[in-house]
């Protein structure tokens, strides 16, 4: 397929289907084991597509699309432990096994390795005393902030890739192991900032599957040919990583009816010996600088993201879940429900508010009140909350009197 082609959405579903029925005949089954090999595709769309099969399919087996089995792998691990997801970074972590194989790839007791986006192999390496040396760069303040606790000697950065590195980390590694967001602008800045890192050294960068998007099968081309350019070699590992769940994608794929479903989503790791010369050819087209600077407010371990350059109104309520019930269809940026979000959480919500300041006030309050186990009704007296808006901040903070 080439790079210009982007499927339209009925010829992308029939892809899905097609790779689903080919799964099918294989003999599997499982939901879990059908979403796996589905190249990416969403669950709620797999099974979208195996509900319209119905006739297709017997009962009996249907029920046995969601049995769990139990895997000890996949255990959580390490200091990213607790931290619910951040919807606004796009943070899908690793399981324990995905992190075990990029260890196995190699000795890296010689390399000094700079972890671009990737807290959760870094958090692993760490652990493990790995490399000759250790930098995280992410953006993420609370992990960052955390394994800043966990990890005192490394030298761990918050940083935003679209600005420039900081001077003396350029050209300081022999190693990048990086994980952008699943968007083609994301690896064009991604992939130079990895070069400006550790030119002449080894890239290891995920690469999507091909059916994750209508696009995905050109953009994959795309990036590989753009790490192929100045690289001396690359190899693919297909199907070489593996992620956890997000806390806001569990809730927003319970929410589609899939549930029990432990991970799914797995990706090709790209590894390149880089050439010594600079990036050739700046990027295209850079992803926005400016969708607006996300605040974080955190309640117990709920995360809540506010983003004053979205607030489009003023009038009306003060939240008005984008989707439904509040809980968004799905993680991608590609989701028509998310173009006038300006609240975010880790449990999968989306919300438009009307005004984000008096919003993060009375989140700040709670906050403040609940750590200091006082009575909640203490923070929404003074507030003048409208009663709809009140129900549904109850909700997303799991209080009585919620929606
Ligand atoms: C897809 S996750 C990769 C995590 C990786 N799979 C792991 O397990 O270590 C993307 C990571 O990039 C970080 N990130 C997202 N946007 C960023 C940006 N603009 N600058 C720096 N880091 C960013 C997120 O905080 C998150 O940790």
């Amino acid at each position: 397929m080439s790079e210009n082609i982007q499927l339209s959405d009925r010829a992308y579903v029939s892809h899905v289907e097609a790779c689903l029925r080919a799964n099918l005949n294989k003999g599997l089954w499982q939901l879990r084991d059908l979403v796996r090999n589905c190249q990416g595709a969403y669950p709620s769309l797999v099974l979208d597509i195996l509900n319209r099969m119905g006739s297709e399919l017997l009962r009996s087996e249907v029920e046995a699309w969601s049995r769990r089995v139990a895997d000890p792998s996949l255990d959580s691990f390490g200091a990213l432990d607790g931290i619910e997801g951040n919807p606004v970074l796009s943070s899908w972590y690793f399981t324990a096994r995905a992190c075990r194989r990029i260890e196995r790839l190699w000795d890296w007791s010689t390399h000094r390795i700079a972890f671009l986006g990737t807290p959760r192999v870094y958090d692993w390496f760490s652990s493990s005393n790995l490399g000759a040396s250790r930098v995280l760069l992410d953006l993420d303040a609370l992990v960052t902030q955390k394994l800043k606790e966990a990890h005192g000697g490394d030298l761990i950065v918050n940083y935003d890739v679209k600005d420039e590195l900081p001077h003396n980390l350029v050209r300081q590694f022999t190693c990048v192991v990086c994980d952008p967001p699943w968007y083609l602008d994301d690896y064009h800045l991604w992939i130079r900032r990895s070069r400006e890192l550790a030119a002449g050294g080894v890239l290891c960068i995920t690469v999507y599957p091909a059916l994750v998007k209508p696009a995905a099968a050109g953009e994959r081309q795309s990036i590989l040919r753009e790490i192929a350019q100045d690289s001396v070699s690359l190899t693919l590992l297909s199907e070489f990583l593996e992620y956890e769940i997000p806390s806001f994608e569990l809730a927003q794929l319970a929410e589609a009816g899939v549930t029990d479903l432990d991970w799914w989503k797995v990706a090709d790791l790209a590894i390149a010996q880089l050439t010594k010369s600079p990036p050739a050819i700046a990027p295209t087209r850079q992803p926005k600088k400016k969708d607006g600077t996300w605040h974080e407010v955190d309640i117990g371990s709920l995360r809540i993201f506010i983003n004053a350059a979205i607030q489009e109104r003023r009038d009306g309520p003060l939240l008005i879940p984008a989707h439904d019930t509040g809980i968004l269809p799905s993680p991608s940026r590609r989701e028509p429900a998310l173009q006038h979000v300006n609240v975010m959480t880790s449990r999968g919500h989306g919300f438009i508010c009307g005004d984000v300041t008096k919003l993060r006030l009375i989140l700040e309050t709670f906050s403040e009140v609940l750590a200091a186990n006082r009575d909640p009704n203490l923070a929404i007296g003074p507030m003048n909350i409208d009663p709809e808006s009140l129900k549904t901040l109850l909700s997303v903070l799991r209080l009585p009197g919620g929606s």
